[in-house]
């Protein structure tokens, strides 16, 4: 439909039915294809007509559901306008990927958009139209549970991830390619700078910081044509996103130009009344919809209020048509008017939910995101015909999804002993639990102690079980649980080798098993196909790649700590930290245990000189910065190249590196290749203090290497 046939159809829209578009339940209201008017509905106010009415519904999946549900709601509704589904499709529908922080970790946007568009797939069959997602909160603090959510720390690197995952999700063209999702991008703004790291806490920072570092990831999922927004849970300078018409009005809609549907998070418009930035429901619809929220999730302050809100005359009837608008304009991209049904398909269902396609590309995603932290003595991979324990809780362990594993069952994953089981020769393998994940028994230390000593080397699976992060995980202690500290200083007595794999969906405080182990890889929650993955590279079949996109801290006491931080006017002199008026701690380092960027592979890199086309730059006039990178070790591998940026002096004191590209080199033993990069003065912009992005002629330092830390270094001037 066109923009006058879709205006046509909003006239003929009573207001009751309009303000019906605009809410937001979840399936059980809409049940077995009739409405559910019980319970917490009632209390909510909502009546059975506003229901039959509502626009659209949250987290029901299932072909046949759907389209029982569909055909119900059409044959009550008078303009035969379908619904639309709505569910949270974060790292795969049915087959699971690795969590989002571990598909950042890849540092490869391809097969992060190839996992996308697999998740939509499934999910477009099974009838869901939109997913919440991509989630792109920049993250500084590990404490907090939602970072599994994340691709991580870096602006650029975020902003690459959400336009890949944007890219995946919604296709050339949602209404040709019925088995595509529209994108929903959030949290809209700055969720994931929560104080402390305690979930829906307050953000607080000046308007600068969240354009240069927060506000970037979002716009580029935009840029990429992201159909909708999701507001966030927290304040962003006092006022709640949600009701915050300078951030959704003034830079969404009026500076970014964002014409497609805004939905608020769940409950977060009746949540400005706990803020304390609304009295009662009507002030919360009123500033939400002054604000440009569409559609309200899961709380009544629209339906119940907007109607008495328009007839005293304190809004404007011109607002809600605005919002019925782009929610029709929604669907008719979705091509719903058309095809209500769109993908939904039992057949196709059945065909393509946890199909081997989709699960060898889990299998990939998975062995390019485990990270190997250390590797002493090469004791890993595992040499063949060694008798090996793996001892831990995640030995046998299914809870290996992570939080938001939508339909995914753990059942299905493939579990890291099952895996190692079929790779090693008969004999070559016991398994021991050794603890629980957060409780340990003597019978269970003795247990494993026995299979220990009758092994070569032990390999640990440890973790975090998947509740302890994901929304409202929050945690102030990330070590590993107490009883598997205690069960890693027991083995650790026997004296053999041992390595680690630990599951888990933060960075952790590493203490007691970065030491202890000769060995540690970082699996996060690895998804359906995770066992599989790890085991491959435990014994060599896999060359691990993978690089941290978010810094490992040595305690919680350094939060934030974070690779692209400023220098202060006091810097510590790396040589003299006995220094005492610098800025440093007195009982611990400065940097992070493992800096963004890092990740070891089986084999080793060499970087030969970095050279530079010139020692200026200009406007018209970019730069190359190239690199000869050598596979000096015996096994194939991939290195991934990155290249940083200092500019030495600004208007505004500026990071002391920031990532400004990288390149992923695959080379075989022996090989060498040249990682070569452009800079241009565009790349040197930045927010300066009245908000205009510029340049600042000068001196700028460039870094290439392996990670943020260990890098070559060169320079020179903007002109
Ligand atoms: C989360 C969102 C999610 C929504 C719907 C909220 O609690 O913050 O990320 O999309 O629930 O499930």
């Amino acid at each position: 439909m066109d923009n006058r046939q879709l205006t046509e159809l909003l006239n003929q829209m009573t207001l009751e039915e309009k303000i019906a578009q605009l809410l937001q339940l979840t399936a059980n209201f809409h049940e077995g294809g009739e409405s559910q008017i019980t319970g917490p509905l009632e209390e909510m106010g909502i009546t059975e007509s506003m229901v039959t009415a509502s626009g659209s519904v949250l987290g029901l999946s299932g072909a046949q559901s759907v389209i029982d549900v569909q055909k119900s709601y059409l044959s009550k509704s008078r303009l035969g306008i379908p619904l639309m589904f709505m569910a949270d499709v974060v790292h795969g529908f049915k087959t699971i990927f690795p969590i989002p922080l571990a598909i950042g970790c890849s540092w490869d946007t391809e097969l992060a958009e190839k996992s996308a568009e697999i998740a939509a797939r499934e999910s477009a069959v099974s009838g869901i139209h939109v997913t919440f997602a991509p989630m792109v909160d920049l993250v500084r603090d590990p404490r907090w549970g939602r970072v599994m959510e994340t691709t991580g720390e870096d602006p650029y690197l975020n902003s690459l991830f959400a336009r890949a995952f944007v890219r995946g999700y919604q296709g050339g063209s949602l209404k040709d390619e019925p088995e595509r999702l529209a994108a929903c991008v959030k949290h809209f703004a700055a969720y994931g700078a929560p104080e402390g790291g305690r979930d829906y806490n307050t953000v607080n920072m000046s308007e600068r910081n969240l354009r240069e570092q927060y506000l970037p990831a979002y716009k580029a999922a935009l840029d990429e044509g992201c159909e909708m927004v999701m507001t966030s849970f927290n304040t962003v300078d006092g006022i709640p996103a949600t009701g915050n018409e300078k951030l959704m009005r003034g830079i969404l809609r009026d500076e970014w130009g964002f014409d497609g549907v805004l939905i608020s998070d769940w409950a977060s418009i009746r949540e400005m009344i706990a803020h304390g930035a609304a009295e009662d429901d009507g002030e919360a619809a009123y500033r939400a919809i002054r604000a440009g929220v569409d559609i309200e999730m899961m709380t009544p302050c629209y339906v119940q209020h907007l109607p008495g809100l328009i007839e005293s005359g304190r809004v404007d009837e011109a607002l809600v048509d605005e919002a019925v608008l782009r929610i029709l304009r929604l669907k008719d991209k979705l091509g719903l008017f058309d095809n209500p049904l769109r993908g939904a398909d039992p057949e196709r269902e059945r065909e393509v939910l946890f199909c081997q396609e989709h699960r060898n590309v889990s299998y990939e995603l998975a062995a390019k995101s485990s990270v190997l932290l250390k590797n002493e003595g090469g004791l890993l991979p595992l040499a063949p015909g060694k008798k090996v324990a793996l001892i831990g809780p995640f030995a046998q362990s299914d809870d290996i999804l992570g939080w938001w594993s939508c339909v995914g069952v753990k059942e299905d994953a493939v579990k890291l002993g099952t895996a190692l089981q079929e790779r090693l020769a008969e004999g070559q393998l016991v398994i021991a639990e050794g603890s629980g994940v957060v409780s340990v028994e003597q019978s269970q230390i003795d247990a494993a102690i026995a299979a220990a000593q009758d092994a070569d080397v032990i390999v640990l699976a440890l973790g975090e079980d998947s509740a302890m992060s994901g929304e409202g995980g929050s945690r102030t202690n990330i070590r590993l649980p107490e009883a598997q500290l205690e069960l890693v200083r027991q083995l650790k007595k026997i004296g053999k080798p041992m390595a680690a794999v630990i599951f888990n969906g933060r960075p952790l405080d590493l203490h007691g098993i970065i030491d202890e182990a000769d060995a540690v890889l970082e699996a996060w929650f690895p998804g359906s196909e995770g066992g599989a993955a790890i085991a491959d590279i435990l014994i060599g079949r896999v060359n691990p790649s993978a690089r941290l996109t978010m810094s490992f801290p040595h305690s919680v006491g350094q939060i934030p700590v974070y690779y692209n931080h400023y220098n202060t006017g006091r810097p510590m002199n790396p040589d003299k930290t006995e220094e005492r008026y610098v800025s440093k701690y007195i009982d611990s380092p400065n940097d992070p245990l493992l800096p963004f960027g890092y990740g070891l592979s089986y084999t080793t890199f060499e970087y030969g000189e970095l050279k530079l086309s010139g020692n200026e730059i200009t406007a018209n006039q970019p730069l190359q910065v190239s690199v000869s990178v050598t596979n000096t070790g015996d096994r194939a591998g991939i290195e991934t190249v990155q290249l940083y940026i200092r500019d030495v002096a600004g208007e505004v004191v500026r990071p002391m590196r920031e990532l400004k590209g990288f390149v992923r080199l695959e080379l075989a033993p022996g090989e060498s290749a040249d990682a070569v990069f452009t800079i241009t003065e565009e790349q040197l912009r930045y927010h300066h203090s009245d908000l205009t992005q510029a340049s600042d002629p000068g001196t700028f330092q460039v870094f290439v290497g392996p990670n943020s830390r260990d890098t070559l270094a060169e320079s020179f001037r903007l002109v």
